[in-house]
C-alpha cells in the first residue's frame, strides 16, 4: 500500500520535467481509430505512420475514495481531415465524480456532454480552469497549428473510466478547422438512440 504522503509537483516553471511523474502513457492515432468523421483522411494519416497523439503523466496514488489523481495532459498538434487531435474522451465509471483541469500551455477545448442530453464545450487558454462536472463526459482538443495543448487534472481516485460509451457512438459535438477558426459541428455518427447507460 502506498501510504498517504503531502507532496509537491512544479507545474508551472517546468511542466516537461516527466521525472516527478511516476506514469506515462502514450496514445498513438491508431487508437483513437472509428473517431474522425473523415476515415479517407484517417487512413491517409496513418499511411505516413503512426503518429502520438496525446500523452498522459501520472502520479499513482491508491485509486481509493479520499485520494485525488492528478497528471498532466499534452495534446500534439495536428488534423486528421478538418478535425483536430484530441484526447479518446470518456465518463467516469462513477458518474457521481467531477475534474479538475487546468491549462498551463497551447490552447483548445474541452468538449463535454452528459446523458440527458445536454452539451457544452469550453475553451482552453494558459491560466484557466475548466471544470468538468459529475456526470459529464469530456475530450480534449488542440486548436493550435503549432502548439501542445498541456493541462493538469485532478480528479477523485475511485472515478474509474468509461471508454465503451464514447467509442461507440463519439460525441455530440465535433470540433472542426473551418478556414482556420475552431468551429463547432455535430457529429454526423452520433445516435441517440444507441447511447445506452451503464
Ligand atoms: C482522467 C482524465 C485525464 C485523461 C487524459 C487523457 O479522468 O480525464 O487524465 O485521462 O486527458 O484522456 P483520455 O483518458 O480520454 O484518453
Ligand atoms: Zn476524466
Amino acid at each position: 500500500m502506498i501510504q498517504p504522503r503531502p507532496f509537491s509537483l512544479d507545474i508551472g516553471s517546468a511542466p516537461e520535467s516527466a521525472a516527478q511523474f511516476d506514469h506515462r502513457l502514450e496514445r498513438r492515432l491508431s487508437s483513437l481509430r472509428g473517431q474522425f468523421s473523415d476515415a479517407q483522411a484517417f487512413a491517409e494519416k496513418m499511411a505516413q505512420g503512426d503518429p502520438v497523439a496525446y500523452e498522459v503523466l501520472e502520479i499513482l496514488r491508491p485509486e481509493e475514495q479520499g485520494e485525488l489523481l492528478s497528471g498532466l495532459s499534452i495534446v500534439h498538434p495536428g488534423k486528421v481531415g478538418r478535425e483536430y487531435f484530441m484526447t479518446k474522451g470518456h465518463f467516469h465509471s462513477v458518474r457521481a465524480t467531477a475534474e479538475i483541469y487546468y491549462c498551463l500551455r497551447g490552447q483548445g477545448c474541452m468538449v463535454m456532454e452528459n446523458e440527458s442530453g445536454d452539451w457544452d464545450v469550453q475553451q482552453f487558454l494558459p491560466g484557466r480552469v475548466v471544470y468538468v462536472a459529475p456526470g459529464w463526459a469530456h475530450r480534449s482538443v488542440n486548436t493550435s497549428p503549432t502548439e501542445s495543448l498541456m493541462t493538469f487534472f485532478v480528479y477523485p481516485a475511485h472515478a474509474g473510466h468509461d471508454y465503451a460509451t464514447i467509442e461507440r457512438n463519439g460525441f455530440r459535438k465535433l470540433v472542426v478547422d473551418d478556414n482556420g477558426s475552431p468551429t463547432i459541428i455535430d457529429n454526423p455518427r452520433w445516435s441517440a438512440g444507441a447511447r445506452t447507460h451503464v
